[in-house]
This record gives structure tokens, sequence and C-alpha cells, in this order.
């Protein structure tokens, strides 16, 4: 275990898993700019530690996340235009990091994921939520927009569940977030855990290399420019075949054994 007081990582259960909680539960885990620093430095570290494969992120407390620290947000207003650009900067990157991390993200939600706690759960490659969590982009409600979450919530719920979510700024329960696409399993409280493992057992399975290169592709292959897309995956999958690890997985498999993924 380690990790500050706002946030603490995990890698006891199994040290290829790192699980990430935020821990200011007594804010709801709403992220302030030492939180947003260390949940930066947190991602870009685990994607470049070859020994982790799977990162979890989840929130200790009542609820995941309660977005941005609106204390915090409110005190930017002494601050210049400059300063705000900067600090918003900060916001930006943080998101950016954990969406770019090579590995697979599991999102552990549960109580509440709004504002930016909705742009926590989209940068995450397969959500499990609790029952009955609430998501939502609430920003308009406070004379806010979300902005630099925008691209990342979009992506997941498309154009049109966020025009509805952005206006109305209302809060939608796990089974909505899981019909707009946010959300990939709804589970009661006690088979949370369960759940998350289940994703996590999955994930291991994977060739690290595939897996980082299938994330790519996925966030990538539908927005490639049309002259692109055919030389993009075409290369893509013949680097795969002759690679070492592309190599074992298939002898592997038809050796019926599991594959040897070179963990370090
Ligand atoms: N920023 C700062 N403090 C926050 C916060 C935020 N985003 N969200 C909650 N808190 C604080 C509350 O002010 C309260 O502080 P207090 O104990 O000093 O009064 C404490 O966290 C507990 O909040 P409470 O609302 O009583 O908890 P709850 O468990 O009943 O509800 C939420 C949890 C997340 C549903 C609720 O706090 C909420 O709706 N928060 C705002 C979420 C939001 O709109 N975020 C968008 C930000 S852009």
């Amino acid at each position: 275990m380690s990790g500050s007081s706002s946030l603490r990582v995990d890698r006891s259960a199994d040290s290829r898993v790192a699980r990430v909680f935020l821990n200011r539960p007594s804010v709801r885990n709403a992220f302030d700019d030492g939180l947003i620093e260390l949940l930066t430095h947190t991602a870009q570290g685990l994607g470049r530690d070859p020994s982790i494969r799977v990162v979890v992120l989840a929130g200790d407390g009542p609820v995941f996340c309660a977005g941005a620290d609106l204390n915090w947000m409110k005190g930017m207003a002494a601050y210049g235009l400059d300063e705000n650009r900067r600090d918003a900067g900060a916001l930006g990157a943080m998101f950016e990091a954990w969406q770019l991390l090579p590995k697979p993200v599991v999102g552990k939600v549960h109580g509440a994921a709004l504002g930016g706690g909705t742009g926590l759960a989209a940068v995450c490659d397969v959500v499990v939520a609790q029952e009955g969590t609430l998501f939502g982009t609430t920003e308009v409600r406070l004379g806010l927009v979300p902005a630099v979450i925008s691209p990342y919530v979009v992506a997941k719920i498309g154009q049109s569940n966020a025009r509805a979510w952005f206006l109305t700024g209302g809060r939608y329960d796990a089974l909505e977030a899981l019909r707009c696409g946010l959300v990939h399993r709804v589970v009661p409280a006690e088979q949370l855990d369960r759940a998350v493992d289940e994703v996590v057992a999955a994930c291991l399975e994977g060739g690290p290399e595939a897996l980082a290169e299938s994330k790519v592709l996925a966030m990538t292959a539908a927005s490639l420019p049309s002259a692109e897309v055919r030389a993009v995956t075409v290369e893509s999958i013949a680097r795969r075949r002759v690679s070492a690890e592309g190599q074992e997985g298939m002898r592997a498999f038809l050796e019926r054994r599991a594959p040897q993924w070179g963990n370090p």
C-alpha cells in the first residue's frame, strides 16, 4: 500500500494489479489541485511500470467521486484568467493521462460519480457500477460547463445523450448510464468486488502489448481518415502476428496451455 492522504494505491492482492483509491471521503472524493496532480503522476507512473498489467480506479468512503472540489474552484475566482487557464490545463492533463494509460483501466464506481466524477468514469475502459449509483454532468446548475471532460464523455455516451445530460444537468442512475454506454455492468453492492475482479481477471489474460494496442485502436479506429484506416489496421495486425507476444499467444492456444506473457 502506498500513497498520500488523498490518494492510495494498493497492490497487495496481486502485484500485477494497481488499485487506485481516491481518498478524500469527507468531501466525497472531490478533487482539488493536490489530488489532480497526484492522479496525473499516478496514471503516468502506472503506465510506465511494466510490472503493472491492470489498473482499478475506485473511491474510498460513501461515493466514488463528487467531481471538482467546489471550494477550490470557487477560490480560483481570486486569481486571474491566466492562472485559471494554467489550473484548468492541469485538470485537462489529468484526464488525458488516464485516457492514455496504456493498460486496461477498470472503474469500480459506487454511490455517485458527478461532474468530473462522470469524467473519471469516462476515461476508464470498463466501468462496473453499483446499483443506484448516480451519474451526471451537473455543471450547468453551478453556472459552469463540463468542459475538459466533454471529449471523453461524448466519446462514451454519444452526442445525443451528451446534449441531454449536459443541458439538463440531471442525475442519472447506473442503469441509465449503462444504457448510454458509460457503464458496462451494474451489480448489487455485495457483488461489486467480485464483478470488478472478474473484469480484472479477464484483462490479465490478454497480452500486455496487444492490450495497449487494442486500446488505441478502440479509441481511434472509427475516426481514422478512410484513406488511412486500412494501412493502419493492416500494419497493426501484421506486426502483432510476428511479435514475440503474438507468436507466444497463438502457440500457447494451439498447445492448450496458458501463455507466458514475459512478466517482469
Ligand atoms: N466539492 C466540495 N465539497 C463537496 C463536493 C464537491 N464537489 N461534493 C460534496 N462535498 C462536501 C459537502 O459540501 C459536504 O461537506 P460538509 O460535510 O462540510 O457539509 C460533504 O462533502 C458531504 O456532502 P453531502 O452532500 O452531505 O454527502 P452525500 O453523501 O449526502 O451526497 C453527493 C454525496 C456526491 C451526491 C453530493 O455531495 C453532491 O451532490 N455533491 C455535488 C456533486 C456535483 O455537483 N459535482 C459537480 C462539480 S463540478
